[in-house]
């Protein structure tokens, strides 16, 4: 692998105590390479959630280290974090997480805004081109409520993208949209991904989704229990269906794979 740009060792995270204590993550071996696309699976509460946002720096492990570009985590102050997150990072939701009263264009200005009281301005354009990067330049002046799901969530991508991070980290990015905008936002995400050499990070219950990745990493019980090469729907469902299949029976075949049919 060339120089990963994302690196955690032994992570660990527990929520809760003793009769209650949940073992989210329970030490969790995993890199990503710069400009690689990568997508996570497991079944539900296996821990994709918490690793991403461990990753995102939105939560500290409870043991283990996480590291971008070489540095990690453990050794940053809350300014210095933040700025991490805000400048290096960015972030892609399941529900959009649009503010309802912005329009398009002032919700992607949105980090910038947040970021720097004086750089929004010159942002402006970034923020323009990135709209028209996702294909909806003409509805910079819309609110959320007056746009597609498919729509909003292209606009938390140009929100994602506009502070030009390393990263971007996804959590069900489809998952709440109908197979069609859900196919177009991956091969979105895969184009960003080769066009501006950001590095993807997608959480996904979608075999054919997690088809469009380099590589899937698969999560069970809070530790990585498989990967394979992204490309072929099928070969991610029969990794997908091994991985969920007791020990000492034979696999079931067939997970349901919702073949969104994306042609990447
Ligand atoms: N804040 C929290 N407090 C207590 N337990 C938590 C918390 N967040 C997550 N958990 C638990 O940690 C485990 C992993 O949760 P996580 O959200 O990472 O799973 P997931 O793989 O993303 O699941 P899903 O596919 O349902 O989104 C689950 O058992 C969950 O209940
Ligand atoms: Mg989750």
């Amino acid at each position: 692998m060339d120089e990963p740009i994302i690196t955690t060792v032994d992570l660990t995270k527990v929520y809760g105590r003793a009769a209650t204590e949940v073992r989210a993550l329970d030490g969790v071996d995993f890199a990503v390479a710069a400009g690689e696309f990568v997508a996570i699976m497991g079944p539900s509460g296996s821990g994709k959630s918490t690793l991403l946002h461990i990753i995102g720096a939105l939560e500290p492990p409870t043991a283990g280290t996480v590291a971008l570009a070489g540095r990690r985590y453990d050794g940053l102050g809350d300014d210095e974090l933040t700025r991490l997150r805000r400048e290096r990072l960015g972030f892609v939701f399941q529900f959009f997480n649009l503010l309802p009263s912005l329009s398009a264009l002032e919700n992607v200005l949105l980090p910038a805004l947040i970021a720097r009281r004086h750089g929004a301005d010159a942002l402006r354009g970034r923020a323009n081109e990135l709209l028209t990067r996702v294909g909806i330049a003409g509805r910079a002046e819309h609110t959320p409520a007056e746009l597609s799901g498919g729509e909003q969530q292209r606009v938390s991508i140009a929100r994602a993208l506009l502070l030009s991070p390393q990263v971007v980290l996804a959590d069900e990015p489809t998952g709440n949209l109908d197979s069609r905008s859900g196919a177009e936002i991956l091969r979105l995400l895969r184009g960003l991904n080769r066009d501006e050499h950001v590095t993807v990070v997608m959480v996904t219950h979608d075999p054919s989704a997690a088809a469009i990745a380099d590589r899937v990493v698969f999560l069970r019980d809070g530790r990585v229990c498989d990967e394979v090469e992204g490309g072929s729907t099928q070969r991610v469902i029969d990794a997908f269906t091994a991985i969920q299949a007791p020990a000492d029976e034979p696999e079931l075949v067939g997970v349901g794979g919702t073949a969104a049919g994306v042609g990447v």
